[in-house]
C-alpha cells in the first residue's frame, strides 16, 4: 500500500512521572512504541517515520533493536522542541519531503490500534473520498481526549481539546479523537503551516487540521471505532494497567479460539507475538514474553516466566524462569528451574527442581533432576546428573567448558572443575571433585576413605 505512517513519539509523557520515555513502557512485555509501529507494518504501510524528541536515544534504541531486519524501513526524525502534535507532523514532513500519497498519523501512545483500521483509513484517502479522516470513539470516560464537534448533518466541524472545552462542551461532547488520522499528503503538506498555537496549551494541535482543511473547501470524514478500546490512549500509569488488561484478554481470547486451554485467562500474560499450539494448557501466573513459540500438548506454569522461549510439543514447564532458551519435544522443567541464555534441551531431557542451566546443551533423554548448576557444558544423550552436582566453569577470570559423553553417570555432589571432559559411559563416584579428564567407560572417584571408630558415639554420650 502506497501509504506513509508518521508515528508521534517525541512527547515527554509528563503524566507517567517516569525517568524513561513514555513509549518505552511495555504492555505484555512489548514497548508501546512497538505496538504502534507493528500495527503500521501489518497494515502494509510503505514507509514509517517515527518522530522522536524526549528520550530520543531510548526510543531509537528500541526501534533499532526491533526493526533492524524489518522489510519496511523504520526511520526517525527528531523534533528538538516539543511544540505540539501539529508541529511534530510538520517537522516530519519537512525532514522527509513527504508531500503526496496517503499519510496516516498515529499517536505513539495508541497501542491497541488495529492494522485493519489503518489500512481502511489509508485507502479512503487513496480512493479520493476525503482529504482527511479522523478515528473517533466514545469511551466510558472521555476525560482528557479531544472532543468531536459535529454539525446538524453529522459532519465533523472541528476537534476541541479537553483543556479548551467550555464546561458544557466537556459534558456534552462525548465522541473523542483517538489520535489516528489519515490525510492526503499533498493537502497536508500544503496546509500544515496554517496551524496556530493560540489555545489553552500554546501548542500546535494536529487536530486543528480538520478546521483548516474544511476552510479550504476539502472534505473531512470521521470513522467511529465499533470497539472504543481500539482507540484508548495511555497518558498515565492507571491507563497503562487498564490497557494491559484489555490486551491480555484479547490475546488470550484469540489463543483460546485457536485451541489453547487457559485455567484462568485473567492470570496469564502472553505476548501478542507468541504462538502456542493446540491442547497446550496455560496455568495461572504464566508470563510469555517476547518471541515465544510453544508447541502442542504442553503444560505452561503455574508460575512460569518465559522470555524468548521456543518449546516443542509435549513439554512440561512448571514454575520455571527461562530466557533465550530452546526446548525440543517432551522436555520437563521445574518446579523451580532457572534456564539461562543459550540453553538447548534436546528431546526428552529434564531440568528438575532448583536446577540452573546456562549456555549448555542437554542431550536427548539426559536428566539433571535436583539442585544442580550446569554452565558452558555440552552433555550427550542419556546422561544422569546426580543431585547437587556442579560444573565449576568460572576460575574468577574466565569461563571454561565441560563435556560429558553419552550415557555417563555423574554421582551426587560431584564438582566438575572445567575445562574437563567426562567420557561416554563413565561413572563418577558421589562427592568427587573432578579436575582431570575421565576416559570413556572409566570410574572416577575422588574422596577420602571413610573411617569407622566402633562405639565412639556411645562412649561420648555416656561421658556427658
Ligand atoms: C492528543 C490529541 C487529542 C486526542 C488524544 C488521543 C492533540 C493536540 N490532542 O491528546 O485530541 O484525543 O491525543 O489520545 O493532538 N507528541 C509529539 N510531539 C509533541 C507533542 C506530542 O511527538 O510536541 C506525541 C506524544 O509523544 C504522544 C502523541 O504525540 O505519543 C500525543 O501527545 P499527547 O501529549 O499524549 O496528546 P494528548 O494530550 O493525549
Ligand atoms: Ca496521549
Amino acid at each position: 500500500m502506497d501509504a506513509t505512517a508518521i508515528v508521534l513519539a517525541a512527547g515527554e509523557g509528563t503524566r507517567m512521572k517516569s525517568k524513561h520515555a513514555k513509549l518505552s513502557h511495555a504492555i505484555l512485555g512489548k514497548p508501546m512504541i512497538n505496538w504502534v509501529v507493528d500495527a503500521a507494518i501489518e497494515a502494509a504501510c510503505e514507509r514509517i517515520v517515527v518522530v522522536v524528541g524526549c528520550h530520543a536515544d531510548e526510543v531509537r534504541a528500541l526501534l533499532a533493536d526491533a526493526y533492524a531486519d524489518s522489510p519496511i524501513p523504520v526511520e526517525t526524525v527528531e523534533q528538538a522542541e516539543q511544540l505540539g502534535t501539529g508541529h511534530a507532523v510538520r517537522i516530519a514532513l519537512e525532514a522527509t519531503g513527504i508531500n503526496k500519497g496517503p499519510v496516516v498519523v498515529l499517536n505513539g501512545d495508541l497501542p491497541l490500534i488495529q492494522p485493519e483500521t489503518i489500512r481502511r483509513f489509508a485507502s479512503s484517502i487513496a480512493e479520493g473520498d476525503v482529504a482527511g479522516s479522523v478515528l473517533t470513539m466514545t469511551p466510558p470516560d472521555p476525560f482528557g481526549y479531544g472532543r468531536i464537534q459535529l454539525d446538524a448533518e453529522g459532519s465533523i466541524v472541528r476537534i476541541i481539546e479537553q483543556k479548551d472545552c467550555t464546561p458544557e462542551q466537556a459534558e456534552c461532547l462525548l465522541e473523542c479523537n483517538a489520535g489516528c488520522y489519515a490525510f492526503d499528503g499533498a493537502l497536508l503538506a500544503g496546509h500544515i503551516g496554517q496551524i496556530r498555537s493560540e489555545n489553552a496549551q500554546s501548542e500546535y494541535y494536529l487536530p486543528d487540521m480538520v478546521e483548516i482543511l474544511k476552510a479550504a473547501g476539502e472534505r473531512v470524514g470521521i470513522y467511529h471505532c465499533d470497539d472504543y478500546r481500539d482507540g484508548l490512549g495511555v497518558n498515565t500509569r492507571a491507563q497503562l494497567a487498564e490497557l494491559t488488561a484489555i490486551a491480555r484478554d484479547r490475546v488470550n481470547a484469540r489463543l483460546m479460539a485457536e485451541g489453547v486451554t487457559f485455567i484462568d485467562p485473567a492470570q496469564a500474560w502472553i505476548s501478542p507475538d507468541a504462538q502456542i499450539g493446540r491442547d497446550t494448557v496455560v496455568w495461572p501466573q504464566t508470563h510469555l514474553i517476547g518471541r515465544a513459540q510453544v508447541g502442542e500438548d504442553c503444560q505452561l506454569g503455574p508460575n512460569a516466566r518465559l522470555t524468548n522461549v521456543r518449546a516443542g510439543n509435549g513439554c512440561v514447564i512448571d514454575e520455571t524462569v527461562a530466557i533465550d532458551v530452546a526446548l525440543e519435544d517432551d522436555v520437563t522443567c521445574g518446579p523451580r528451574a532457572y534456564l539461562r541464555p543459550g540453553t538447548h534441551m534436546l528431546t526428552g531431557s529434564k531440568a528438575g527442581t532448583h536446577v540452573e542451566i546456562k549456555k549448555s546443551t542437554i542431550g536427548e533423554g539426559s536428566k539433571v533432576p535436583h539442585l544442580s548448576y550446569i554452565g558452558d557444558t555440552t552433555m550427550g544423550a542419556g546422561v544422569n546428573v546426580g543431585a547437587g552436582s556442579i560444573t565449576c566453569n568460572y576460575d574468577g577470570a574466565r569461563k571454561h567448558a565441560t563435556v560429558i559423553g553419552d550415557g555417563a553417570f555423574i554421582g551426587s555432589d560431584t564438582m566438575m572443575v572445567a575445562p574437563v571432559r567426562i567420557g561416554a559411559g563413565a561413572l563418577v563416584g558421589a562427592s568427587s571433585c573432578i579436575t582431570k579428564d575421565v576416559p570413556d567407560g572409566a570410574l572416577a572417584l575422588e574422596r577420602s576413605e571413610q573411617r569407622i571408630i566402633e562405639g565412639y558415639a556411645d562412649a561420648k554420650r555416656a561421658k556427658e
